[in-house]
């Protein structure tokens, strides 16, 4: 280890509320000085390596599938036939409903630099890439930040993406910074194989980077000493919707999402269900929901996903129907529409939900060919995005099954028609929309 090290962050009086990646005073500022005051200097990698601590520490990652990140990077180090690969950090935060990676590239954009430096110097990486939205109001700040690791022994470069959802899927990254082109790209190759310039790239979401910072310094034991066996840590969450204070918190994962919405201020109006783990993760019931805890496999086995732990809270007087055809027509149009799914399945859906606000056609039909289309999607698409897509539609059948049985009897619910989630403008459609 390099120079001295202060103590480890440890866990506030509430164990579920535990500050680690923001735990630096934030009065002091996001500066370098201050955050190596804070930290200390990232240590030299011990015998084991960068791998092994990240492996053992169960690391998985935070940009929304939760894949095991010291896999990840051994899949990078097993690619390395005399080529240096690329390390490239994911900070687009497509993800609407989502501000994690905003918070932590605003107050700590030095433990994600600590993070891809690391991960770079361990395999032999020639630049390390920061990806976020073009004109994203964060962009002079994280310049700012690059330019202070100008002298960290490699190149540090920011590069603005165009603020799309497809578009910050890791192929698109890869497509975006290799032709101009932010649209996703068939796998095989997988960026990992065949990346940025031709190189094995090591693509990972901005948290994902600032854990392994920690683990760096820390080790995998600290790592896990909160979290749960299959979901060891701590992870940003934001939440949002109809409670007292939304906005971004960190928790250890397990904890359950009553605690995680009591954090928040609980609710501030009745509320019907949550939306976990952003657009592309899941509906629960909200008397369901409660006692579920924010881990891979229990959200998992409760019909949701971890996704970007963004949480979404729908206050109950929000028509469940009207809702789902908004953000399905949202995410249909934000499709790169260049796979079959994405041209015709996402916009077919989507006119379902819309066609059951319209008497003309019996809902029961327009139920059943939505479900036979549903079954159409998964697993054909050149990216997770009607995946993503399908796990949303099917969840909001269960957790507004009210809603969906009134408007299929002819009684559209009171709040039917009526806008709620603020949702970003339709991007431009045409390939001028990807460049
Ligand atoms: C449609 C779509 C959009 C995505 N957008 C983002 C994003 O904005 N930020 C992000 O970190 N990952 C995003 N991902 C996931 C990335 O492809 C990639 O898996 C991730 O950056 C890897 O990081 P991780 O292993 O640290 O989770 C997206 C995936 C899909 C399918
Ligand atoms: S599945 Fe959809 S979003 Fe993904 S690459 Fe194909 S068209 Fe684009």
């Amino acid at each position: 280890m390099i120079g001295p090290h202060p103590a480890p962050p440890s866990p506030g009086p509430i164990a579920a509320s535990v500050s680690r990646l923001l735990s630096a005073p934030a009065e002091h500022g996001p500066g370098l000085a201050a955050h190596l005051a804070h930290f200390g200097p990232l240590p030299a990698p011990g015998d084991a390596g960068l791998i092994d601590p990240v492996t053992r520490a169960g690391l998985r990652g935070r940009g929304g599938a939760g894949f095991p990140t010291g896999r990840k990077i051994a899949s990078v180090s097993a690619q390395l036939t005399g080529r240096r690969p690329t390390v490239v950090a994911n900070g687009c935060e497509g993800e609407p409903i989502s501000g994690k990676d905003h918070v932590l590239l605003e107050l700590a954009p030095h433990l994600v630099f600590d993070g891809a430096l690391a991960v770079a110097a361990a395999l032999g990486a020639e630049e390390v890439l920061l990806c976020v939205h073009r004109g994203d109001p964060i962009v002079p700040s994280v310049r700012a930040a690059a330019a202070e690791r100008a002298h960290d022994g490699r190149p540090v470069r920011v590069v603005e993406v165009p603020g799309r959802y497809a578009a910050s899927e890791e192929s698109a990254l890869v497509n975006f910074v290799n032709t101009g082109t932010a649209r996703p790209t068939a796998k095989p190759p997988r960026p990992f194989e065949r990346g940025i310039d031709g190189r094995p790239t090591l693509i990972a979401n901005v948290e994902t980077l600032a854990h392994v910072a920690l683990i760096a310094r820390y080790g995998p034991d600290w790592f896990r000493s909160v979290g749960t066996a299959d979901s060891p840590g701590t992870t940003l969450v934001t939440v949002g919707g109809g409670v007292a204070f939304p906005g971004v918190l960190e928790v250890a994962l397990g904890t359950p999402l009553g605690t995680i919405l009591e954090l928040s201020g609980g609710p501030a109006e009745p509320v019907q269900a949550l939306l976990v783990g952003g657009l592309g993760g899941g509906w629960l019931p909200f008397r369901r929901a409660l006692d579920v805890r924010l881990d891979h496999a229990e959200l998992r086995a409760a019909g949701a996903a971890l996704g970007v732990a963004a949480i979404l809270a729908v206050p109950a007087w929000v028509c469940g129907v009207t809702e789902t055809a908004r953000i399905a027509t949202y995410l249909a149009g934000e499709s790169a529409r260049q796979c079959g799914p994405c041209m015709f399945g996402l916009p077919a859906v989507a006119g379902d939900l819309w066609a059951l606000h319209d008497p003309r056609e019996d809902p029961r039909t327009i139920l059943r060919r939505l479900m036979r289309r549903l079954g159409l999607l998964p697993g054909r698409g050149a990216c997770g995005h009607p995946d993503g897509f399908t796990r949303f539609v099917r969840g909001a059948l269960d957790a507004f099954a009210d809603d969906f049985r009134d408007h299929a009897d002819g009684r559209p619910c009171p709040g039917s028609g009526h806008p709620w989630l603020s949702l970003p403008a339709a991007g431009d459609p045409t390939p001028a929309g990807w460049q």
